[in-house]
């Protein structure tokens, strides 16, 4: 063997003394404890590493990373609870989601670009039959001339927020009134450009922040759904394999820091510290905290903070909406609807607004596995949350049946029930920005009080609501926890307060 030439011994001396150096930045830096092993504490943790803070626990609650992004089993597939599509693709800037799903990073997710474009051929009355493609095409032409006014006026109004609106009074200035009372097709066109995306109705959702929406407007209009067996948590565990120690074979993190099954039941901060004691009465003592539990969480009792947080925080979490957004899988023995280019998605016309509106059909994603998705939101989701599956399988199958009047449907045979809003852990899917929040109340929900600091999807600066504004948010958070931590910069300026 040949002697190592003097240039490796240098190299090796110097990872070592590297290494060492790491160690002791480590040991001398502060402990910080993250709530929640969702996207945005895991994107937090990373940051945190990447800034020699890796004095650390993940506490979480399930006994899983991902969060709201969950994968599981049903019907022979692999089909997703929570987030499903990467929003905002093909645009000016690269989302950062789809940097990682399509990317050269080996993930490469199996993904399939939605094409809502046909909705007008695939657009099914109450009572039976498809509606007239030109008159649901002059519909949705109509929705969007409304909407790209309602984004003009929108950049009008004063950045106070006092001149805010909802999206509906927007659409009554427009002469556009699919509110109501209208014809269930107006209605369910409304409905799936509004609902369908915020899971709330235009009465609810704020003008000012939501069009244009930053997510399109910077990531582009194209939307990817994801259909991989190894679920879209993988990104989850990309982000995570990228600090937190993984096996190799398995992809099952096995590194000490991150503790499953832990729920946060308390917070105390104090000057010079926190302590955070979980539901099996254990106490963990650090630093600071990062606290990523959703916004539902913090609406509810599960955390109790002491002292009280002030009212300054307190209200502004309470007065912005956790929506709740429903996917409802079902399986059936044999394929009625029908297949080819340009079916993907249909819409049912109720004379009820959001009765099994939008649905979506896999011959693409899952070919031979008569599955079909319907998705509710807001009341119709509490409504089918608090029922058996078993009477939520027979409304739809009622539904599908009136939809399909000359054919042969068939008994569903298995039915998903996804129940994010009567979890604890979640307490709805997403938040959506409704009226009467102005940007600088907004930007309270992020700020830190004292020790305590926030992150999560409801916590983004300009994606709240989505898997990127979760992802983005981590780093922002754990940056305005470095600032402080390192270079004792620990006032918080809230940034709406320009305005
Ligand atoms: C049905 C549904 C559909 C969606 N569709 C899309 C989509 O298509 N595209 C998109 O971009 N986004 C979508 N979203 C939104 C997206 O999933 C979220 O914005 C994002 O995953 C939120 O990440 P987070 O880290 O902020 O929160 P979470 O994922 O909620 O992470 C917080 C973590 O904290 C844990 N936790 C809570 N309380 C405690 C406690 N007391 N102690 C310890 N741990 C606790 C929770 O278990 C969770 O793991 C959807 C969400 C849902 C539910
Ligand atoms: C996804 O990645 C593939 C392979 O690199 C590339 O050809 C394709 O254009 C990407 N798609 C988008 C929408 O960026």
């Amino acid at each position: 063997m040949k002697p190592p030439s003097t240039a490796v011994v240098a190299l090796v001396l110097l990872v070592v003394v590297a290494q060492y150096a790491f160690l002791a930045a480590a040991a001398a830096g502060p402990k910080v404890i993250i709530v929640g092993a969702g996207m945005s504490g895991i994107s937090a943790g990373k940051r945190l590493s990447e800034a020699g803070i890796t004095d650390f626990v993940i506490l979480e609650a399930t006994d899983r990373i991902g969060g709201r992004i969950h994968k599981t089993k049903f019907a022979g597939v692999s089909v997703e609870m929570g987030a499903n599509w990467v929003e905002g693709v093909n645009g000016d800037e690269m989302n950062p989601i789809w940097a990682m799903a399509n990317g050269t990073g080996g993930l490469s997710l199996r993904t399939f670009r939605s094409d809502f474009d046909h909705l007008s051929k695939n657009t099914y009355k109450q009572e039976g039959g498809l509606y007239d493609e030109k008159l649901v095409e002059k519909i949705m032409e109509r929705t969007d001339e409304v909407e790209e006014s309602g984004s003009k006026l929108a950049g009008t109004l004063h950045h106070s927020g006092q001149q805010d609106m909802s999206v509906m009074a927007m659409q009554r200035l427009n002469d556009h009134m699919p509110c109501g009372p209208s014809a269930p097709m107006d209605m369910v066109v409304d409905y799936f450009q509004h609902d369908f995306e915020f899971a709330e109705p235009p009465r609810v959702t704020s003008l000012q922040n939501t069009q244009p929406l930053p997510t399109f407007n910077d990531f582009g209009d194209d939307v990817f759904f994801v259909a991989d067996p190894r679920g879209f948590e993988s990104v989850v565990y990309h982000v995570a394999g990228q600090y937190l120690r993984t096996d190799r074979n398995s992809g099952a993190i096995r590194d000490p820091r991150l503790k499953l099954n832990t729920v946060v039941r308390e917070i105390s901060y104090f000057p010079s510290g926190v302590a955070v004691r979980t539901e099996g009465g254990k106490v963990y003592r650090a630093d600071y905290v990062v606290v990523s539990a959703s916004l539902g969480v913090l609406q509810s009792d599960l955390i109790r903070f002491k002292p009280q947080l002030p009212s300054w925080k307190i209200v502004p979490i309470y007065q912005f909406d956790m929506a709740i957004y429903t996917k409802i899988f079902l399986k059936f023995p044999t394929r009625f609807w029908p297949e080819g280019p340009g079916t993907e998605f249909f819409l049912h016309a109720s004379e009820r607004r959001g009765y099994y509106p939008v649905w979506q059909q896999f011959e693409k994603q899952y070919p031979g596995s008569n599955v079909l998705l319907v998705t509710v939101t807001d009341d119709e989701s509490r409504r089918i949350e608090q029922q058996p599956d078993s009477e939520t399988m027979a409304e739809a199958v009622e539904v599908l049946r009136k939809m399909f009047p000359g054919k042969d449907v068939p008994d569903a045979t298995q039915i998903l029930v996804p129940r994010w809003w009567s979890n604890r852990f979640f307490k709805g899917s997403f938040s959506n920005w409704p009226i009467g929040v102005n940007r600088y109340e907004y930007d309270l929900i992020r700020a830190p009080v004292g020790r305590v600091y926030f992150t999560g999807e409801h916590t983004s600066e300009k994606y709240n609501g989505y898997v990127h504004g979760a992802y983005l948010s981590g780093i922002d958070s754990a940056d305005i926890l470095i600032n402080c931590a390192k270079k004792k910069m620990c006032k918080y300026n809230v940034k709406g307060k320009q305005y």
